[in-house]
């Protein structure tokens, strides 16, 4: 069942952080509902421009719709990843989302505060929940390609600052980490006093973590014995994630990761298959390696085994 993101952060404030997958086809979408509901935990839908873009943007919508029915136990929003001010408004019309980022990370500060509370006010007039960026991660996602030299940890005061004049409902943060797979270059890691001086400004406000992948060095090293070069790919350690959550960090963003399990997973299938030519054999081996992997996650977020506690929140009955 399809429920707020609002009332998602409102449950898991302070406690433990939802986690946000992106997803782009049928079989993320099988994985990620079977490994949420398998571990019990609430989550969040990421769908970014690119995704719905990829086949036709009511593909994944009705996916989703499908998968709601298979899976009748689960409750997840629907958030829409990186957006810029043509899809926010897009998404906001469809009726579907239940979330939108404004991504005006990239311009300066007056320019983005006031981009955000333009989309603010359409958002809210129609009930959808407001994420926006302040600070500029590093890495590559999809249109958004920040070097790590332009990258700019979020600063307190100008948090404060914006939360307040733009109305927006959650706030992405730099707090030293960066999309894909390629994070840390040197030995920097999550900058947990940057978000300490952020929480204390903000007491209660959802916060977000974008590039949170942890890139597993198992996954990587499999993925290069079958013929990958991910030399040197690195992640988050996510273990870290409970204390970030203790910090207000509500939504964790993983987007990488799962790319990760689907370029193992096809890489040794195909290598040892090389007569393979058929899809399914390989799809029905992610879609299970994907729901266990998720399922994973969700114990490190913490949000594994909420999804009863949220139920009677939110007074839904099985
Ligand atoms: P990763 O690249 O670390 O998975 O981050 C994804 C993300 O932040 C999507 O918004």
């Amino acid at each position: 069942m399809i429920v707020t993101t609002k009332k998602l952060f409102e449950a898991a404030y302070g406690k433990y952080a939802i986690g946000a997958y992106n997803i782009n086809n049928l079989e993320q979408t099988m994985g990620l509902f079977k490994g949420c509901v398998d571990s019990k935990a609430p989550f969040i839908i990421q769908i970014s421009k690119g995704a719905r873009s990829y086949t036709h943007k009511l593909m994944l919508e009705g996916l989703i719709r499908s998968a709601d029915q298979v899976f009748p136990d689960a409750l997840f929003a629907v958030h829409l990843d990186h957006g810029d001010e043509e899809s926010c408004y897009d998404c906001i019309k469809s009726g579907f989302y239940s979330s939108v980022m404004i991504d005006a990370s990239g311009e300066d500060f007056e320019t983005n505060i006031a981009t955000t509370r333009r989309v603010v006010e359409a958002a809210h007039a129609k009930g959808i929940v407001v994420e926006a960026e302040l600070g500029q991660l590093g890495g590559v996602e999809e249109h958004v390609a920040v070097s790590e030299a332009n990258a700019k940890l979020t600063d307190p005061d100008q948090a404060k600052e914006f939360v307040t004049r733009t109305g927006v409902d959650s706030l992405a943060c730099a707090i030293g980490t960066s999309h894909g797979a390629f994070k840390f270059t040197g030995t920097q890691g999550l900058r947990f006093d940057v978000l300490t001086e952020i929480q204390k400004r903000l007491p209660g406000f959802p916060l977000v973590m974008h590039g949170s992948s942890s890139v597993p060095q198992d996954e990587v090293a499999r993925i290069n014995a079958a013929g990958g070069k991910l030399q040197g790919a690195k992640g988050v350690d996510d273990t870290q994630f409970k204390r970030a959550a203790e910090l207000g960090v509500t939504k964790i963003n993983i987007d990488t990761d799962g790319r990760l399990v689907w370029t193992r997973v096809h890489r040794e299938y195909f290598l040892q298959h090389p007569e393979g030519f058929d899809l399914r054999p390989v799809g029905k081996i992610f879609m299970a390696e994907y729901a266990k992997f998720i399922a994973s996650k969700n114990e490190k977020l913490g949000s594994a085994g909420q999804l009863d506690a949220l139920r009677a929140m939110l007074q839904v009955v099985a």
